[in-house]
């Protein structure tokens, strides 16, 4: 059987993950690779669901129901789509996956990393992306740049230091595993990170 290469974009706020994401699934489907682009949390038709609980503004959510409302939604996306697509040989790229659990709900909200990571592993055994671009910059740049865009969903709402520390998340869980990683200077243009992101992909997978 095909396998597929399985690709997640990690960063905070206004990082550029969506922007990149739309410019390499293009880049790679016109030279004819089967790319299949996704996002979490809500790309199923459960996880829509969940995902307007998430995002709701207003909303008073328990930390641990809020991980949880991300696990869940994870193994409906896993399931229904990852998998498969991998299965048939696609390239998969993710807009966020459980490196953002870990930064958002783990280093920035305060719950135990330790659950999150068992809770990772009963449920995803060692199933985890090929590669992670995390697109770093500082969190005052990406918030201005949603700002202008008027995304104001319930974490756009969190305080600087709450984005601090996803940010410095992100970097830790990028040290454990540098082969995995591959870290970009987001406050470059939106063309010169494009070109970066593509070179490594093909370098990396000999596409
Ligand atoms: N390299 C860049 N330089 C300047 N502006 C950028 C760059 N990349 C993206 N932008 C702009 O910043 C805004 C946020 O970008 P984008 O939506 O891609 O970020 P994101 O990481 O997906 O954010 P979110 O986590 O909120 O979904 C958009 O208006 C986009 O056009
Ligand atoms: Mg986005």
């Amino acid at each position: 059987m095909d396998k597929g290469i399985f690709i997640t974009f990690e960063g905070i706020e206004g990082s550029g993950k969506t922007t990149q994401i739309k410019l390499l699934g293009e880049r790679l489907k016109k030279q004819g690779l089967k790319v299949l682009t996704t996002y979490e949390p809500g790309d199923t038709d459960v996880g829509q669901k969940i995902r307007n609980i998430l995002l709701e503004p207003e909303i008073n959510i328990n930390p641990l129901c809020e991980l949880i409302l991300y696990f869940a939604d994870r193994v409906q996306h896993v399931n229904e789509k990852i998998k498969p697509y991998l299965e048939t040989g696609f390239i998969v790229i993710c807009d966020r996956f459980t490196d953002s659990t870990v930064a958002y709900q783990g280093y920035a909200r305060g719950v135990s990393i330790d659950i999150i990571k068992e809770l990772n592993r009963i449920l995803f055994n060692e199933f985890k992306p090929d590669l992670t671009i995390l697109l770093d910059l500082p969190v005052i740049i990406g918030l201005k740049r949603n700002q202008q865009i008027n995304k104001t969903d319930r974490f756009e709402l969190e305080d600087l230091a709450f984005h601090d520390r996803v940010r410095e998340g992100y970097l830790k869980l990028a040290e454990i595993e540098p082969e995995r990683f591959f870290i970009l200077d987001a406050t470059k243009s939106q063309i010169e990170l494009a070109e970066e992101i593509y070179k490594t992909i093909k370098l990396r997978f000999h596409l």
